[in-house]
């Protein structure tokens, strides 16, 4: 207890430092309108750096031993509000499970260029640990990044030049879009979505349109949950609606496609809370990758939270959930009701794909209409 409170203490204060120091080093280098030079790093902050990083790998690691060399350095009269506030945790308390990913992840050189390792981000985002911890490095940025950027977020194709690739194993966006069309990078494929009714399942946005304009309700904000490349926020953002993406990368360039498409990424997993106020958005339209994979608890709290950023009388729109068909019955359908909005559109259908039969899943397509007041 004494222990873990003194490395939290040190970690604290080796945080202070750190940022004392970074605002003394901003405020020297304000005067000089600087390229991003590498500066030399002093070394008292290398050492700092070196003790953060030991001090998080003590916490994660759960490090028992009394008399290490650090915890002496801590003071006995320490303020209250230091206290306090070292209670808090100092890095998102998922990141504890993964102590070998945090500390590669917080292995960087200050002031200067980071490690190419978005995908080590991803990763640790991906376990939980969110947010990340900052850094003070710069972040690599493509070095010939093409300055005409398409205005419509259909374009014929995006400019390969604003994309690291590094980390990618295709090394451009055609080459993504003719390896599966379904990824959401053929662009010309993609302006047809969301418009055609082929099935029940289907919820053309005309109709959308016409069911909120019906029901007297205005649509102009809302979040598309995994919406890959986003081309639910582009056809929306043709309507005058305003649409933010969560997506994750999982080894293609789908944030990056986002902002190319002038779409707003947000790089957040489905487990996260999501970064907008309660109560602020018209419609929450969760797509195909919210389906029976995610455990049925992360399920409900997605689902809550989709409810805490709609305003009454929003809109959920399940965008072909899949499930097997008894779990449908059983489980998703009561944890669905759970919320208790108003079934404006409900239409299943069977899973034809092998994968589908085998398993004897089904499609569900809801538009729900969230209650004014409860
Ligand atoms: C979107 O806004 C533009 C500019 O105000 C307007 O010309 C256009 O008709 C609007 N589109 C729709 C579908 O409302
Ligand atoms: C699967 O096949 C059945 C029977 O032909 C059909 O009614 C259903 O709509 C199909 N499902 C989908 C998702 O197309």
């Amino acid at each position: 207890m004494g222990v873990t409170m003194g490395l939290n203490l040190l970690l604290l204060m080796a945080m202070v430092a750190t940022n004392i120091l970074s605002l003394y080093h901003l405020s020297s280098t304000l005067q000089t309108p600087k390229p991003p030079t590498p500066q030399p790093v002093p070394d008292h902050l290398l050492h700092q750096l070196h003790t953060l990083r030991a001090t998080i790998n003590h916490l994660t690691r759960d490090h028992p031993s009394p008399s290490t060399a650090t915890a002496k350095t801590t003071k006995p009269d320490i303020p209250s509000d230091l206290l306090l506030y070292s209670q808090l945790s100092p890095i998102a308390s998922s990141c504890h499970n993964h102590p070998d990913l945090v500390h590669k992840y917080m292995t960087y050189t200050p002031f200067s260029l980071c490690p190419l390792d978005s995908d080590l981000a991803e990763a640790l985002i991906l376990r939980g640990c969110h947010p990340l911890p900052r850094r003070r490095c710069f972040t690599r940025t493509p070095p010939k990044p093409t300055s005409s950027l398409p205005l419509n977020p259909f374009p014929p194709s995006l400019p390969d030049s604003n994309v690291l690739w590094d980390k990618y194993s295709c090394k451009s966006f055609s080459c993504l879009g003719g390896k599966n069309p379904n990824l959401g990078f053929d662009l010309p494929h993609e302006v047809s979505n969301f418009m055609t009714y082929k099935s029940e399942l289907d919820l053309p946005i005309p109709q959308l349109f016409q069911i909120a304009k019906a029901a007297n309700s205005v649509l102009r904000l809302g979040v598309d949950i995994g919406g890959g490349t986003g081309t639910f926020a582009a056809r929306m953002k043709l309507y005058n609606v305003t649409v933010v993406t969560t997506t994750m990368n999982l080894g293609i360039p789908n944030n990056e496609a986002v902002a190319l498409r002038g779409l707003v990424p947000i790089h957040a997993p489905l487990q996260q809370r999501l970064p907008v106020f309660d109560g602020v958005v018209d419609l929450v339209r969760c797509g195909h990758a919210v389906n029976r994979w995610i455990p049925v608890t992360a399920l409900e709290f997605l689902l809550f939270d989709a409810d805490r950023v709609l305003r009454g009388g929003g809109y959920l729109w399940l965008d072909k959930f899949f499930s097997k068909g008894v779990d449908l019955e059983k489980v998703f359908g009561p944890l669905i009701g759970k919320l208790g909005y108003r079934k404006v559109k409900w239409a299943t259908a069977n899973k034809n794909d092998s994968g589908g039969i085998k398993n004897g899943e089904v499609y569900l397509s809801a538009l729900l209409q969230k209650p004014v007041s409860k």
